[in-house]
């Protein structure tokens, strides 16, 4: 999908999402677990107000196990739930239900105390950056695929809820939020992980944060994966990195005429490898990169 951002669309997308949550009882956040600030809306707490929210790791099964358990904690310090989920495999899909429940737990009993014994099932609503893997979400919940139309401007339906068991419903339309694109840090962790499909930065830049990121976080998983011997000590020497990505590009045979490497070919490669868990399960960012708390 591509999406571009410009004032108008942002309003248009909160606008979209505040409708819908008038309809709703509980919230799922997507997050990428690689990435997950840079994959958050910025504006996402002022959207939701204080509906009842479960944010969702995604795509856990390419990120650092260890990092998203410092992830997990540290949106437990901000008082959100957070799970690492792998919504393409679908495993967690009973776990996601019981949370949801957990959160509506103080309203049932409301209502219980109130003489409503069976209360309605809980409504929910996906939302999050394109690419986070919120249809696969919703296929997953609903286990069959749901043909998605509701957000593609000029197409206009009725909302569907789609039954998830009989205790929960889910809004067949996922809210689509924007990135937080001004930030050049941010923008390349969400290119290096296949966020931003539009051709607006360079692979080779792309490569190269990601390759100087991967040297300081996981040497171990390149020098393995490329038969890199010796890796730079100091990751912020620009020309250090670059001779890195140079030995990935022979050992990836992606020379031009007269034996130079290809760099572009070579970022690209990286960035495909990278994607798809070759060079083992890495995440981009800790909360420890964090230099000043958002939350
Ligand atoms: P969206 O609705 O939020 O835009 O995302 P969507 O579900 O379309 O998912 C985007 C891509 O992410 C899809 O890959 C999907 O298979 C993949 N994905 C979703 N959840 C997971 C997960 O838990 N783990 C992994 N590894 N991948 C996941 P795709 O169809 O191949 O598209 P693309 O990769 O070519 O964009």
């Amino acid at each position: 999908m591509t999406i571009q951002w410009f004032p108008g669309h942002m309003t248009r997308a909160r606008r979209q999402i505040e409708d819908k949550l008038k309809l709703i009882d509980v919230v799922i956040e997507l997050l990428d677990a690689r990435i997950p600030l840079s994959s958050r809306n910025p504006m996402i707490d002022e959207i939701l107000q204080n509906k009842p929210r479960l944010v969702l790791l995604n795509k856990n099964d390419l990120a650092d196990p260890a990092v998203t358990a410092k992830w997990v904690a540290y949106f437990a310090d901000h008082g959100l739930d957070a799970l690492p989920v792998d919504a393409a495999n679908g495993n967690q899909m009973k776990e996601i239900m019981a949370r949801c429940k957990q959160l509506m737990a103080a309203k049932f009993e409301a209502q219980q105390r109130k003489g409503i014994k069976n209360p309605r099932a809980i409504r929910a609503l996906i939302v999050g950056i394109p690419n986070v893997g919120k249809s696969t979400l919703i296929n997953r919940l609903a286990g069959r695929k749901i043909a998605a139309t509701g957000d593609k401007p000029g197409v206009t339906k009725g909302q569907q809820w789609i039954k998830v068991g009989t205790e929960m419903e889910l809004l067949d339309t996922p809210g689509i939020l924007w990135p937080k694109f001004e930030d050049q840090q941010v923008g390349m962790r969400l290119a290096a992980t296949g966020a931003i499909k539009e051709e607006i930065l360079y692979p080779e830049d792309i490569a190269f944060h990601t390759m100087r990121y991967m040297i300081a976080h996981y040497g171990a998983s390149l020098q393995e994966r490329f038969g890199i011997e010796k890796l730079p000590d100091d990751p912020d020497n620009n020309d250090a990195v670059i001779e890195v990505m140079e030995a990935v590009g022979r050992k990836r045979g992606a020379l031009m005429s007269g034996g130079r490497v290809d760099l572009e070919k070579t970022s690209l490669t990286i960035l495909r490898e990278l994607r798809a868990g070759k060079m083992g399960r890495v995440s981009l960012e800790t909360p420890e990169d964090i230099p000043q708390d958002p939350l």
